[in-house]
């Protein structure tokens, strides 16, 4: 059975990539991820204000999200592990690229232009096989305008691709308006991939204490639903960007999923934190399994069969949308 795929270029020996969790957050993680069939790691994201407060750079905030990243720094929690610096960062790529055989992906999560830049740079001389963009932002500040997200997104991955000739994925929430523009835009700017989609950070209250509970949920298989529908709608839209699905997977069915709707790749973290690495074996023998059993030979076999037609697709979904309402046959 021929489960090889690419992502970002990067050929890949199976669809199924470790997402950035703290699984790969040091050398033995990682290797443990390979041993088990990870295709590719994600490392955990490096965040700018983990880098200032190390560096104790006063940076002028003339570039995106310049209005919020002052104040992102003195939320940001304290690192009290030396080991978690940027020097720190760079020297497990450099170390992970040379213990193991797969892709290792650095994630950065930057707040100004000029941080992203910077820290994209050195990421790539630490040998890095791809950069991930965590673009994480919930633009809320009383400045912001609307369009400015979208627009700054794609100049932040303008700016990042004329940096650096490393393969560019750009990791996103879903709740950015005309999503399927906006990923064409990113296409055009120079990103070679897209992740869709990250989890946006959703806090709850706690009756008890009455107190904000910011702490993070691990997925459920019924979130890949979103996913699933941008995948489909846009896999005849991107002319070079690849596609790793991301959020939901529990068993090989939302895996299946995703790749007939299109994924090129597919990225699991809730799964392998709660089950541990040792799950991947199971979910390739059972992507094997299902192949087989249904006459496919390979991956690309598959990847795509599901995808939705660009033309008429609106029209198609508000149908599919309208019909899915009217034949509800709720429980009385
Ligand atoms: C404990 C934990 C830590 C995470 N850390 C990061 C991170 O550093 N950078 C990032 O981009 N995503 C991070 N994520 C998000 C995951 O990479 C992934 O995008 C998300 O959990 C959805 O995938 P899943 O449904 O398979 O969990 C983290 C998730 C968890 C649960």
């Amino acid at each position: 059975m021929d489960l090889s795929t690419s992502y970002l270029g990067l050929p890949l020996r199976n669809p199924v990539i470790a997402s950035a969790s703290p699984l790969s957050a040091d050398l033995g993680g990682i290797r443990r991820l390979e041993d088990c069939g990870a295709a590719a790691v994600v490392l955990p994201s490096l965040f700018e204000e983990q880098l200032r407060r190390e560096q104790a750079l006063a940076e002028r905030m003339i570039d995106i999200g310049a209005d919020s990243s002052p104040e992102t720094g003195s939320y940001f929690p304290a690192v009290s592990d030396p080991r978690s610096g940027a020097a720190a960062y760079l020297d497990l790529i450099a170390r992970a690229r040379a213990a193991v055989d797969i892709p290792v992906i650095a994630s950065l999560n930057g707040s100004t232009l000029s941080g992203w830049i910077d820290t994209a740079t050195q990421i790539e001389q630490a040998g890095a096989s791809a950069i991930e963009l965590n673009i994480y932002r919930i633009a809320s500040g009383p400045t912001v305008k609307i369009g400015d997200p979208v627009a700054e997104c794609i100049a932040l991955v303008k700016a990042v691709r004329a940096k650096t000739r490393l393969p560019l994925a750009v990791k996103l929430h879903p709740y950015y308006s005309a999503f399927g523009a906006f990923a064409e835009s990113l296409d055009d700017a120079g990103a070679d991939g897209l992740v869709l989609f990250n989890r946006l950070y959703q806090p709850d209250i706690d009756l008890a204490s009455l107190c904000w509970n910011n702490d993070i949920t691990l997925s459920a298989p019924n979130e890949i639903r979103l996913g699933l529908l941008w995948i489909s709608l846009l896999g005849t839209r991107l002319p070079r960007a690849s596609i790793a699905a991301n959020t939901g997977v529990d068993k090989v069915d939302e895996i299946i999923k995703y790749l007939l709707a299109g994924a090129d790749a597919v990225m699991v973290a809730s799964v392998l934190l709660r089950k541990g690495p040792e799950h991947l074996k199971t979910l390739l023998a059972e992507l094997e399994t299902w192949l087989n059993r249904r006459g496919f030979g390979s991956v690309s076999a598959i990847k795509g069969l599901m995808k939705h037609q660009a033309a008429g697709a609106e029209a198609q979904e508000r149908g599919d949308y309208i019909s899915g309402l009217l034949s509800y046959r709720g429980k009385r």
